[in-house]
Protein backbone atom coordinates (compact mmCIF):
# COMPACT_ATOMS: atom_id res chain seq x y z
CA UNK A 1 0.00 0.00 0.00
CA UNK A 2 1.17 3.49 -0.67
CA UNK A 3 2.76 5.29 1.84
CA UNK A 4 3.61 8.58 0.66
CA UNK A 5 2.67 10.65 3.53
CA UNK A 6 5.02 8.89 6.15
CA UNK A 7 8.19 10.92 7.07
CA UNK A 8 10.48 8.41 5.32
CA UNK A 9 14.05 7.82 6.60
CA UNK A 10 17.07 5.14 6.25
CA UNK A 11 15.63 3.34 8.59
CA UNK A 12 12.08 2.95 7.04
CA UNK A 13 14.28 1.74 3.84
CA UNK A 14 16.06 -0.96 5.63
CA UNK A 15 12.98 -2.47 7.35
CA UNK A 16 11.35 -2.39 3.97
CA UNK A 17 14.44 -4.51 2.66
CA UNK A 18 14.67 -6.40 5.40
CA UNK A 19 11.14 -7.68 4.72
CA UNK A 20 11.83 -7.98 1.17
CA UNK A 21 13.82 -11.04 1.90
CA UNK A 22 11.00 -13.18 2.14
CA UNK A 23 9.71 -11.72 -1.72
CA UNK A 24 12.28 -9.54 -3.66
CA UNK A 25 10.85 -7.55 -6.25
CA UNK A 26 12.37 -9.94 -8.89
CA UNK A 27 9.25 -12.14 -7.71
CA UNK A 28 7.34 -9.75 -10.11
CA UNK A 29 9.50 -11.25 -13.16
CA UNK A 30 8.48 -13.64 -14.80
CA UNK A 31 11.37 -14.27 -16.59
CA UNK A 32 10.44 -13.50 -20.24
CA UNK A 33 13.13 -10.34 -20.49
CA UNK A 34 15.86 -12.93 -19.85
CA UNK A 35 14.76 -15.67 -22.28
CA UNK A 36 14.27 -12.96 -24.93
CA UNK A 37 17.83 -11.75 -24.59
CA UNK A 38 19.45 -14.90 -24.39
CA UNK A 39 17.35 -15.73 -27.78
CA UNK A 40 18.79 -12.70 -29.51
CA UNK A 41 22.44 -12.55 -28.35
CA UNK A 42 22.19 -16.70 -29.57
CA UNK A 43 21.32 -15.57 -32.72
CA UNK A 44 23.73 -12.91 -33.29
CA UNK A 45 26.71 -15.25 -34.23
CA UNK A 46 24.36 -16.06 -37.44
CA UNK A 47 23.98 -12.38 -38.22
CA UNK A 48 26.14 -11.73 -41.37
CA UNK A 49 29.27 -9.07 -40.30
CA UNK A 50 27.90 -6.60 -42.87
CA UNK A 51 25.11 -6.31 -40.69
CA UNK A 52 26.88 -5.38 -37.61
CA UNK A 53 27.14 -1.55 -37.87
CA UNK A 54 23.21 -0.91 -38.98
CA UNK A 55 22.49 -3.18 -36.32
CA UNK A 56 24.80 -1.21 -33.20
CA UNK A 57 23.66 1.94 -34.31
CA UNK A 58 20.24 0.69 -33.97
CA UNK A 59 21.02 -1.26 -30.82
CA UNK A 60 23.30 2.49 -29.53
CA UNK A 61 19.45 4.41 -29.80
CA UNK A 62 17.71 1.73 -27.64
CA UNK A 63 20.74 1.95 -24.94
CA UNK A 64 21.26 5.94 -25.32
CA UNK A 65 17.12 6.32 -24.47
CA UNK A 66 17.58 4.60 -21.54
CA UNK A 67 19.79 8.10 -20.83
CA UNK A 68 16.85 9.92 -21.74
CA UNK A 69 14.21 7.55 -19.85
CA UNK A 70 16.25 7.90 -16.23
CA UNK A 71 16.12 11.67 -17.12
CA UNK A 72 12.29 11.44 -17.79
CA UNK A 73 11.78 9.79 -14.49
CA UNK A 74 13.26 11.78 -11.96
CA UNK A 75 12.23 14.65 -13.48
CA UNK A 76 8.55 12.47 -13.15
CA UNK A 77 9.82 11.95 -9.27
CA UNK A 78 10.49 15.73 -8.85
CA UNK A 79 7.58 16.61 -10.19
CA UNK A 80 5.46 14.57 -7.87
CA UNK A 81 6.23 17.70 -5.60
CA UNK A 82 2.49 18.68 -4.83
CA UNK A 83 1.11 15.33 -4.09
CA UNK A 84 4.06 13.60 -1.50
CA UNK A 85 6.63 14.46 1.00
CA UNK A 86 9.32 16.04 0.49
CA UNK A 87 11.89 13.59 2.31
CA UNK A 88 10.60 10.65 0.68
CA UNK A 89 11.13 12.55 -3.21
CA UNK A 90 14.29 13.96 -2.05
CA UNK A 91 15.72 10.86 -0.91
CA UNK A 92 14.42 8.66 -3.94
CA UNK A 93 15.24 11.53 -6.58
CA UNK A 94 19.38 11.45 -4.58
CA UNK A 95 19.37 7.38 -4.98
CA UNK A 96 17.95 7.64 -8.31
CA UNK A 97 20.60 10.05 -9.62
CA UNK A 98 22.98 7.45 -8.86
CA UNK A 99 22.75 5.05 -11.46
CA UNK A 100 21.40 8.12 -14.00
CA UNK A 101 24.83 10.06 -13.33
CA UNK A 102 26.70 6.84 -14.05
CA UNK A 103 25.64 7.16 -17.74
CA UNK A 104 27.77 9.98 -17.86
CA UNK A 105 31.08 8.52 -16.46
CA UNK A 106 30.25 10.51 -13.17
CA UNK A 107 30.79 7.94 -9.93
CA UNK A 108 31.02 8.51 -6.06
CA UNK A 109 34.32 8.81 -5.32
CA UNK A 110 35.98 8.99 -8.67
CA UNK A 111 37.41 11.52 -11.35
CA UNK A 112 35.21 12.57 -14.31
CA UNK A 113 35.44 9.47 -16.68
CA UNK A 114 34.44 8.68 -20.27
CA UNK A 115 30.84 8.60 -20.25
CA UNK A 116 29.27 5.35 -21.41
CA UNK A 117 28.34 7.12 -25.41
CA UNK A 118 31.46 7.48 -25.56
CA UNK A 119 32.57 4.13 -24.46
CA UNK A 120 30.08 3.13 -27.12
CA UNK A 121 31.96 4.79 -29.82
CA UNK A 122 34.80 3.03 -28.76
CA UNK A 123 33.32 -0.48 -28.54
CA UNK A 124 31.13 0.33 -32.30
CA UNK A 125 34.76 1.03 -33.56
CA UNK A 126 36.65 -1.94 -32.01
CA UNK A 127 33.54 -4.46 -33.46
CA UNK A 128 33.05 -2.55 -36.88
CA UNK A 129 36.15 -0.74 -38.00
CA UNK A 130 33.91 2.61 -38.28
CA UNK A 131 33.58 5.83 -36.51
CA UNK A 132 29.64 5.53 -34.75
CA UNK A 133 27.49 8.05 -37.01
CA UNK A 134 27.41 11.76 -34.38
CA UNK A 135 23.33 11.44 -35.61
CA UNK A 136 20.57 8.80 -36.13
CA UNK A 137 19.04 9.86 -39.30
CA UNK A 138 15.48 10.61 -39.53
CA UNK A 139 15.15 8.57 -42.31
CA UNK A 140 13.87 4.43 -41.95
CA UNK A 141 16.91 3.11 -44.09
CA UNK A 142 17.84 1.00 -41.35
CA UNK A 143 15.58 -1.42 -40.17
CA UNK A 144 17.43 -2.10 -36.59
CA UNK A 145 17.07 1.28 -35.55
CA UNK A 146 13.39 1.50 -36.87
CA UNK A 147 12.54 -1.14 -34.07
CA UNK A 148 14.54 0.36 -31.47
CA UNK A 149 12.69 3.78 -32.44
CA UNK A 150 9.54 2.52 -31.94
CA UNK A 151 10.06 0.15 -28.71
CA UNK A 152 11.86 3.30 -27.03
CA UNK A 153 9.04 5.78 -28.06
CA UNK A 154 6.51 3.24 -26.46
CA UNK A 155 9.03 2.68 -23.48
CA UNK A 156 8.59 6.75 -23.25
CA UNK A 157 5.03 6.65 -23.53
CA UNK A 158 4.35 4.36 -20.75
CA UNK A 159 6.37 6.88 -18.66
CA UNK A 160 3.79 9.44 -19.27
CA UNK A 161 1.35 7.04 -17.32
CA UNK A 162 -1.67 9.00 -17.69
CA UNK A 163 -2.98 8.77 -14.06
CA UNK A 164 -4.78 10.27 -11.12
CA UNK A 165 -2.02 11.75 -9.83
CA UNK A 166 1.46 12.71 -9.93
CA UNK A 167 2.12 10.79 -7.35
CA UNK A 168 1.41 7.90 -8.75
CA UNK A 169 2.85 8.28 -11.95
CA UNK A 170 6.34 8.77 -10.00
CA UNK A 171 5.38 5.49 -8.36
CA UNK A 172 4.55 3.75 -11.94
CA UNK A 173 8.07 5.42 -13.17
CA UNK A 174 10.09 4.09 -10.53
CA UNK A 175 8.99 0.65 -11.08
CA UNK A 176 10.12 0.80 -14.60
CA UNK A 177 12.89 2.35 -13.65
CA UNK A 178 14.31 -0.47 -11.20
CA UNK A 179 12.76 -3.18 -13.72
CA UNK A 180 15.29 -1.39 -16.45
CA UNK A 181 17.89 -1.39 -13.89
CA UNK A 182 17.45 -4.80 -12.47
CA UNK A 183 17.00 -6.43 -15.98
CA UNK A 184 20.53 -4.72 -17.32
CA UNK A 185 21.99 -6.46 -15.11
CA UNK A 186 21.71 -10.33 -17.55
CA UNK A 187 20.96 -8.16 -20.67
CA UNK A 188 24.79 -6.09 -19.76
CA UNK A 189 26.10 -10.06 -18.85
CA UNK A 190 24.49 -11.34 -22.31
CA UNK A 191 25.76 -8.95 -24.11
CA UNK A 192 29.31 -9.44 -23.36
CA UNK A 193 29.48 -13.12 -23.32
CA UNK A 194 27.96 -12.81 -26.83
CA UNK A 195 30.44 -10.13 -28.38
CA UNK A 196 33.59 -11.36 -26.66
CA UNK A 197 32.53 -14.73 -28.03
CA UNK A 198 32.69 -12.70 -31.50
CA UNK A 199 36.34 -11.69 -31.19
CA UNK A 200 34.88 -8.22 -29.74
CA UNK A 201 36.59 -6.98 -26.55
CA UNK A 202 35.11 -3.53 -25.17
CA UNK A 203 35.85 -1.39 -22.14
CA UNK A 204 31.81 0.11 -22.68
CA UNK A 205 30.24 -3.83 -21.89
CA UNK A 206 33.49 -4.45 -18.99
CA UNK A 207 32.09 -0.90 -17.73
CA UNK A 208 28.43 -1.65 -17.38
CA UNK A 209 28.94 -4.69 -16.28
CA UNK A 210 31.06 -3.83 -13.15
CA UNK A 211 28.16 -1.10 -12.34
CA UNK A 212 24.97 -2.52 -12.95
CA UNK A 213 24.86 -4.96 -9.98
CA UNK A 214 25.38 -1.45 -8.04
CA UNK A 215 22.64 -0.08 -10.07
CA UNK A 216 20.51 -2.55 -9.45
CA UNK A 217 20.76 -1.64 -5.14
CA UNK A 218 20.23 1.82 -5.71
CA UNK A 219 17.10 1.40 -7.79
CA UNK A 220 15.81 -0.78 -5.06
CA UNK A 221 16.36 1.80 -2.18
CA UNK A 222 14.95 4.20 -4.59
CA UNK A 223 11.53 2.54 -4.63
CA UNK A 224 11.54 1.68 -1.12
CA UNK A 225 12.52 5.56 -0.06
CA UNK A 226 8.78 6.36 -1.94
CA UNK A 227 6.60 2.98 -1.14
CA UNK A 228 6.50 -0.57 -0.43
CA UNK A 229 7.46 -3.13 -2.15
CA UNK A 230 4.35 -4.54 -2.57
CA UNK A 231 3.05 -1.78 -4.19
CA UNK A 232 0.32 -2.50 -7.01
CA UNK A 233 1.34 0.62 -9.01
CA UNK A 234 5.12 -0.82 -8.66
CA UNK A 235 4.23 -4.24 -9.69
CA UNK A 236 2.17 -3.25 -13.00
CA UNK A 237 4.93 -0.85 -14.44
CA UNK A 238 7.99 -3.83 -13.22
CA UNK A 239 6.25 -6.30 -15.73
CA UNK A 240 5.07 -3.92 -17.96
CA UNK A 241 8.93 -2.98 -18.48
CA UNK A 242 9.27 -6.80 -18.72
CA UNK A 243 7.14 -7.34 -21.11
CA UNK A 244 8.26 -4.16 -23.31
CA UNK A 245 11.80 -5.31 -23.34
CA UNK A 246 11.32 -9.03 -24.38
CA UNK A 247 9.14 -7.62 -27.36
CA UNK A 248 11.67 -5.44 -28.32
CA UNK A 249 14.71 -8.58 -28.27
CA UNK A 250 12.19 -10.62 -29.56
CA UNK A 251 11.85 -8.24 -32.74
CA UNK A 252 15.49 -8.66 -32.90
CA UNK A 253 15.57 -12.27 -33.13
CA UNK A 254 12.96 -12.79 -35.73
CA UNK A 255 14.83 -10.22 -38.11
CA UNK A 256 18.57 -11.67 -37.15
CA UNK A 257 17.11 -14.79 -38.22
CA UNK A 258 15.33 -14.00 -41.42
FE1 LIG B 1 22.34 0.77 -15.15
Amino acid sequence: MYVCHECLTDSVVMRRMQRMTKGSLEQYLGGEADRAIHAFYDALPGLSRSEWPALMHGMGYNFEHYDALFAQVIANLQMALDDCDYTARHRTVQLALLPFCSEYGIELKHDLQHNHRHLYADFFRAATGRALPERYPREQDNRWLAVSRRWASRMRDALVHRSTGDAERARFNLGYYWAIEHLSIVEMDTMRLAWNALGVQATYLDAHCAVEEDHDAYATRAVLAFTTPEDEVVVRAIRAHEADLAGYYDELTAMARA
